[in-house]
């Protein structure tokens, strides 16, 4: 069953008042097997490479703000596993810059930690794996529901699946694992790793996170696109000339270089977050919001686009800026962990076509890159030339901006008189801001989002085996030309937009930039 709406907000509606709602929509989902939340039922959710980074900046920090907000079922443990001999006591040292405990929270933080749990053990020891198990029984009962993350290095996923598999599956109840990217590295691969899940887990049971799904923009394109009448009309290959969508992040690789450089910016944020988006925008409106409904549209989408050429792609890399702060003196390069003379792209633009009646022949320009000038991640739709102009060419294109962050808005950037006597035109905007109209909403962190979702039992946000296969598919040839090709990345400076032939290539394919739009932040801001 979908997950109900996680909130419901008004400008009155503190944030005491939503987390309400989310509890009382929370009652009412069901899971299979199971009856609701109410039920005592135990749960157990374990944390795999709980004592990594992604473990400590992201999951139990999600965790703890969960449980904090009594969103979680009544009975939850959380068991960390990794082969480090930790104490829940030095685990919750790592994490506490990352927890963002309040002072009036101190009690219910002590109450946190109580229900966790430490088991130290190998990733391919199946012995290990028993011992967790029964350490499992020991702190949940044999009925608990059991949720697995797997915050750990593509290289133990098959080892820790199958010794899940053999020895930690839930006695009664179900089990749920959560899988995050790299789901592998080419089309090969990860075929590879989903037979071997398939083989395992029931597409019930795995959950793979694309963090991105969870934000609360990417979630808004459905109820902007399909629960708005005045969108759906103009949303086309007659009216829309192109579609951007962009991630931007002003660091670089920050130590991680040695990971990132397997792996570079197109399989790190391009092929799976980006991709993503694009298939929320492009999609047809699906017969309901099952998440089997929308992923059948999402995976249209991608079969109906092309491979990648290197062509209609411009690959980056930072270098330092001399005259920059900190970090921004070097370039990805001078970062230690990076192989010397790599020519992995940290900043990447493609142009991609769906091939189907409605966007034949609408460039969907993905971009993406890391030490630029500012943070911001936005889907730009652009639409066409005002027909038949009787305005001696002062309309400019309409806007439709979706940010999904910083700062979460929807603006639409309209022609309007110039206020007066004047009969002129000027550029302005139909302004959504969330700071502004919804005052004091809290928008929870995907990952709170998307673990809450695996609690339920709800899919919507989280990407299919074959949605997958599709993505690699488009990604696949163009990955493998720049592997075996090697070319020489455009060099960018630290802190700049990025290669000035991105710009090029966006004019080539009709996004057209006037340099002429004024936003004036209001005061409330
Ligand atoms: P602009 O017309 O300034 O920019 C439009 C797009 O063109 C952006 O994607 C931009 O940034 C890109 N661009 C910039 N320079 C070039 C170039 N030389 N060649 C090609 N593309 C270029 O409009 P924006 O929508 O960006 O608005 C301007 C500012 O106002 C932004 O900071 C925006 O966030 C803010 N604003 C905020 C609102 C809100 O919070 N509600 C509402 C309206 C505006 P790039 O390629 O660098 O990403
Ligand atoms: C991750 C990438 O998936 O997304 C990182 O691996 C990137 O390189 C991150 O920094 C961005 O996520 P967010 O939520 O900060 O935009």
């Amino acid at each position: 069953m979908p997950r109900p709406p996680l909130v419901a907000k008004s400008d009155s509606a503190g944030a005491e008042e939503m987390l309400s709602l989310i509890r009382q929509s929370l009652k009412s989902c069901r899971t299979p097997g199971e009856t609701n939340f109410e039920a005592s039922t135990p749960h157990i959710f374990v944390v795999m490479g709980a004592s990594g980074d992604l473990a400590k900046k992201k999951i139990y920090p999600t965790l703890w703000w969960l449980y904090r907000d009594r969103l979680l079922p009544e009975n939850t443990m959380f068991v960390g596993y990794a082969r480090s001999g930790l104490t829940v006591e030095q685990i919750r040292e790592k994490c506490t810059p990352y927890m963002k405990v309040k002072d009036d929270e101190q009690e219910r933080y002590q109450q946190f930690w109580a229900v966790n749990h430490y088991v130290k053990g190998s990733y391919d020891t199946r012995r290990d794996f028993e011992l967790l198990d029964q350490e499992m029984i020991k702190v949940g009962t044999e009925k608990a529901n059991r949720i697995f993350y797997l915050a750990l290095p593509p290289s133990v996923f098959d080892t820790v699946t199958s010794n899940v598999k053999s020895c930690c599956m839930a006695k009664s109840g179900w089990t749920r694992v959560i899988i995050e990217k790299p789901f592998g590295r080419d089309s090969e691969s990860s075929a590879k790793l989903s037979n071997h899940l398939s083989a395992l887990f029931r597409e019930e049971e795995m959950y793979r996170i694309d963090h991105y799904l969870g934000k609360e923009m990417v979630q808004n394109l459905m109820s902007l696109r399909f629960g708005n009448r005045i969108f759906g009309p103009t949303w086309n290959r007659d009216n829309i000339a192109s579609v951007f969508i962009s991630f931007k992040e002003p660091f670089g690789t920050q130590g991680r270089g040695g990971y990132f450089d397997e792996f570079g910016i197109i399989r790190d944020v391009m092929q799976n977050h980006l991709l993503q988006i694009l298939c929320l925008v492009a999609m047809e409106k699906p017969c309901s919001t099952a998440a089997d409904d929308i992923r059948d549209e999402k995976v249209k989408v991608l079969k109906c686009m092309q491979e990648l050429t290197l062509d209609n792609v411009v690959l980056g890399q930072y270098v330092g800026d001399p005259e920059g702060e900190g970090e921004a003196k070097d370039g990805y390069l001078d970062d230690p962990t990076v192989p010397a003379g790599s020519v992995t792209p940290t900043y990447a633009l493609a142009v991609a076509h769906i091939n189907n009646e409605r966007w034949d022949g609408v460039p969907f320009i993905l971009r993406c890159g890391k030490a630029l000038n500012e943070r911001k991640a936005e889907v730009r739709i652009q639409y066409r030339d005002v027909a038949g102009d009787v305005f001696h060419g002062q309309s400019k294109r309409n806007e439709l901006v979706i940010r999904v962050q910083p700062g979460e808005a929807i603006y639409c950037k309209v022609m309007t008189k110039t206020p007066g006597m004047s009969f002129g035109l000027e550029e302005t905007e139909l302004d959504l801001t969330y700071g502004d109209r919804y005052k004091g909403a809290k928008l929870p962190d995907a990952y709170e989002r998307l673990i809450l979702d695996v609690f339920c039992g709800s899919q919507m946000h989280f990407v299919r085996s074959d949605e997958l296969a599709e993505a690699w598919r488009i990604f696949t040839p163009l990955l493998h030309k720049i592997e075996r090709e090697k070319p020489n990345p455009i060099p960018y400076k630290y802190g700049s937009r990025g290669p000035a032939e991105a710009d090029a290539k966006l004019a080539e394919n009709n996004f057209k930039y006037y340099g002429s739009y004024k936003w004036t932040k209001p005061s409330s801001l």
